[in-house]
């Protein structure tokens, strides 16, 4: 069984051969451009759901968990929005340092951003929250996120009570409610090839302004 596994495994596609260039000498001197320039592409390109990031975080102790968040903004840092009440919100005030992981399959292309999560400004968080759909705000508000569902009957209850809150006021945006930004310290793109030579460029940061680059073997 294992082992017809193991071949079905070995026998699964990989990437598309017609795959974006990266050339490396004419990267920017920062990441951030390059990250529009690639996210831009993967839009343009009609990669399915090219916001979809994960986030890695850990707690005091060291355990890791990771799921899977859209990007909601790029600036200066990557931000994403969530309940600060919920497991990873609890993770992110015990251990700010976060990682980010975004891959366009149809592209062959990751890219691998550490960071540090901090809260944004809470017009940020009220915004990000009144511009959902209104059933994903009562879904929001009803019960806590990851919290079991031990009475169905309850949760349907508070969905209802939470559908006709927002119903009766459209501006309503619940305090837990957090877009999260990640200043980042390193961030690295990786390139597939129809060969078997990816292309990686890391950038790590060396002063509030200022990047270095380093190409690293695949
Ligand atoms: C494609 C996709 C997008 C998601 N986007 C978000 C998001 O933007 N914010 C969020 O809180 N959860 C989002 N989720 C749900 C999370 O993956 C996760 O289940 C939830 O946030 C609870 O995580 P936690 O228990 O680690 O706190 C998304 C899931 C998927 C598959």
């Amino acid at each position: 069984m294992t082992s017809e596994i193991r071949q079905l495994l070995r026998s699964a596609k990989v990437f598309h051969p017609d795959l974006p260039d990266f050339d490396t000498d004419a990267a920017p001197d920062e990441p951030m451009t390059l990250f529009v320039e690639w996210l831009t592409a993967a839009i343009d390109g009609g990669v399915g759901q090219p916001h979809a990031m994960t986030l890695s975080t850990s707690d005091r102790a060291g355990a890791v968990t990771a799921r899977t968040l859209l990007l909601k903004d790029v600036d200066d840092a990557f931000w994403f929005a969530t309940s600060s009440l919920s497991p990873k919100g609890r993770q992110l005030r015990e251990n700010p340092r976060v990682a980010l992981t975004l891959f366009w399959r149809e592209q062959g292309r990751q890219i691998r951003i550490c960071g540090e999560a901090s809260p944004g400004p809470r017009d940020v968080s009220t915004a990000d929250f009144t511009a959902r759909h209104p059933d994903s705000r009562a879904v929001a508000i009803a019960m806590p996120q990851s919290s079991p569902v031990d009475d169905p009957a309850a949760a349907d209850a508070a969905l209802d009570a939470a559908k006709t809150r927002i119903a009766d006021d459209d501006e309503f945006a619940p305090d837990d409610w957090t877009a999260f930004r990640v200043a980042p310290m390193q961030v690295e793109f990786w390139q597939a090839t129809t060969g078997r030579d990816q292309v990686r460029l890391r950038y790590d940061r060396t002063d509030p302004s200022s990047w270095a680059k380093s190409v690293l073997w695949p």
